[in-house]
């Protein structure tokens, strides 16, 4: 972003008219993918209403989870160091969790502020962790001798939350996961058996919210037949969401890692992780921050989309405490700020902030600072920067009515005219907390246009 001296701005004490749009998404990259609709009879039509809470939710638990989690090298390990299958096969013999598992990570799940789960019910690797009449490979017949999906699903309503299932079409143990890509009747037994086992997870466990297909590895969405997939998952699932992974563009886009608002109106989730990797990975120290991932879900709200946040729990179910911590560092910010995520407006053109991000809910902007900036030595000679601790939007251009600290609702002294909005009456100490959210109450819907100080300034 362009920077330029501002000394010589008069400033006009109090509220002006103006406006606001962005400049430069720098977090935010936007992505012009183009998207048809999905053809499903009526449930294009339907879509605002089956996703109303999902828009509304923002924040969900990922959870990776399988016969991967006993070796401790996170989900791709099989393929990785290329285990046999009938090796790998005998993992299920010590996949034996906790009776409590799940409803430890609903609990967190809920303290974390999240609103819905979403579990892996049958990753890469092959096996379900979901009671199946067309496999044997599944916990219920395997040692365990349980559904842990079902366990996931009582554990997630108990806590209130949404439920979602993460399904993963490629298969690396079916006998015909790999072939069905060379030999029509192994393609047609796949088919058959993919279809199969997701008509299952959509029959026995009563509602689902979401269905969160995974990699289409070998075949392309006609050979997965994933209309007619979907059209099976929407007829028994009137409400369900689903994703874009089985070639489809479903409801909402999966970017994978990285934050990536839509151009145009199409929906979008961040998933991410807590680490580096989805799958337990013992020597995996790469934690984030508390502040990294709140920021991350402001980046999201901002621009539209939810964020997926993953935990991979051990095998015996329980959550590495890292994870844990951080989770409840996030919840207890969220018990405080979450009502400037939850329900939040798409902000226009993504705009961005040194040392502050926003989110926008109708007339009301949240300037959410990170990076608490207190005093400068630039107040001795910018009147700019007097009184003390002044911090300042520029191209805000919808005039703003008051301003407060949103947690103890403390009023906010601030002047505004055409190009900068300047806050005072703010401590030089940063508050102990890691984001602080300025509340601005605006006379219309906020618009940040970093583009107009750069053209309209008075040079
Ligand atoms: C990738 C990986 C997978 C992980 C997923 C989460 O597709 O293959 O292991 O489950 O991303 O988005």
């Amino acid at each position: 972003m362009q920077r330029e001296t501002i000394s010589r701005r008069k400033l006009i004490v109090s509220a002006m008219a103006v406006g606001l749009t962005a400049a430069s998404p720098r977090a935010l990259e936007a992505a012009t993918s183009e998207v048809t609709p999905m053809k499903t009879a009526g449930v294009v039509e339907n879509r605002d209403r089956r996703m109303r809470w999902w828009h509304e939710a923002k924040f969900g638990m990922f959870i990776h989870w399988g016969l991967y989690s006993v070796i401790g090298r996170e989900e791709w390990i099989m393929e990785m160091e290329g285990i046999p299958v009938r090796q790998y096969e005998l993992l299920a013999n010590q996949f034996l969790p906790a009776p409590d598992a799940a409803r430890q990570w609903a609990r967190l799940a809920r303290k974390a502020g999240q609103k819905y789960m979403v579990m892996t019910t049958k990753h890469h690797e092959g096996f379900c962790l979901f009671d199946s009449k067309l496999t044997d490979y599944c916990a219920p017949k395997s040692a365990c001798k349980r559904d842990l999906v079902r366990e996931f699903v009582d554990a997630a309503r108990a806590e209130g939350l949404r439920i979602g299932f993460y399904y993963s079409l490629m298969d690396w143990h079916h006998p015909d996961g790999a072939r069905c890509a060379t030999d029509e009747s192994a393609r047609k037994r796949f088919v058959a058996y993919t279809h199969g086992v997701l008509r299952e997870l959509m029959t026995n466990y009563g509602k689902i919210d979401i269905l969160w297909y995974d990699v289409d590895w070998p075949l392309s969405a006609e050979q997965w037949e994933s209309k007619a997939m979907n059209e099976m998952v929407f007829s028994l699932q009137p409400e369900i969401v689903v994703n874009n992974r089985n070639g489809l563009d479903g409801d909402f886009q999966t970017p994978e890692q990285k934050i990536e608002s839509t151009t145009n109106n199409v929906a979008w989730e961040s998933c991410m992780t807590l680490n580096e990797s989805w799958g337990y990975s013992k020597g995996d120290q790469a934690w984030k921050s508390p502040e990294a991932v709140l920021r991350n879900l402001l980046e999201c709200a901002k621009g539209g989309g939810n964020y997926l946040l993953n935990i991979g729990p051990e095998a015996d179910g329980s959550i590495p405490l890292q994870s844990v911590s951080i989770l409840e560092s996030v919840g207890q910010w969220m018990q405080q700020n979450g009502d400037v995520i939850y329900g939040a407006d798409k902000l226009a053109n993504a705009p961005w902030h040194p040392y502050a991000t926003y989110t926008a809910k109708g007339n009301t902007l949240y300037m959410c600072v990170f990076a608490w900036p207190g005093h400068t030595p630039a107040e001795q000679s910018l009147s700019f920067y007097r009184p003390p601790v002044v911090f300042a939007i520029g191209g805000l251009r919808t005039r703003v009515e008051s301003i407060r600290l949103f947690k103890t609702k403390q009023v906010l002294p601030f002047t505004q005219d055409d190009i900068a909005l300047r806050i005072g009456g703010l401590p030089a100490a940063a508050p102990n907390e890691p984001i602080v959210v300025l509340e601005l109450l605006c006379a219309g819907k906020p618009t940040i246009d970093h583009e107009y100080v750069r053209t309209a300034r008075v040079r």
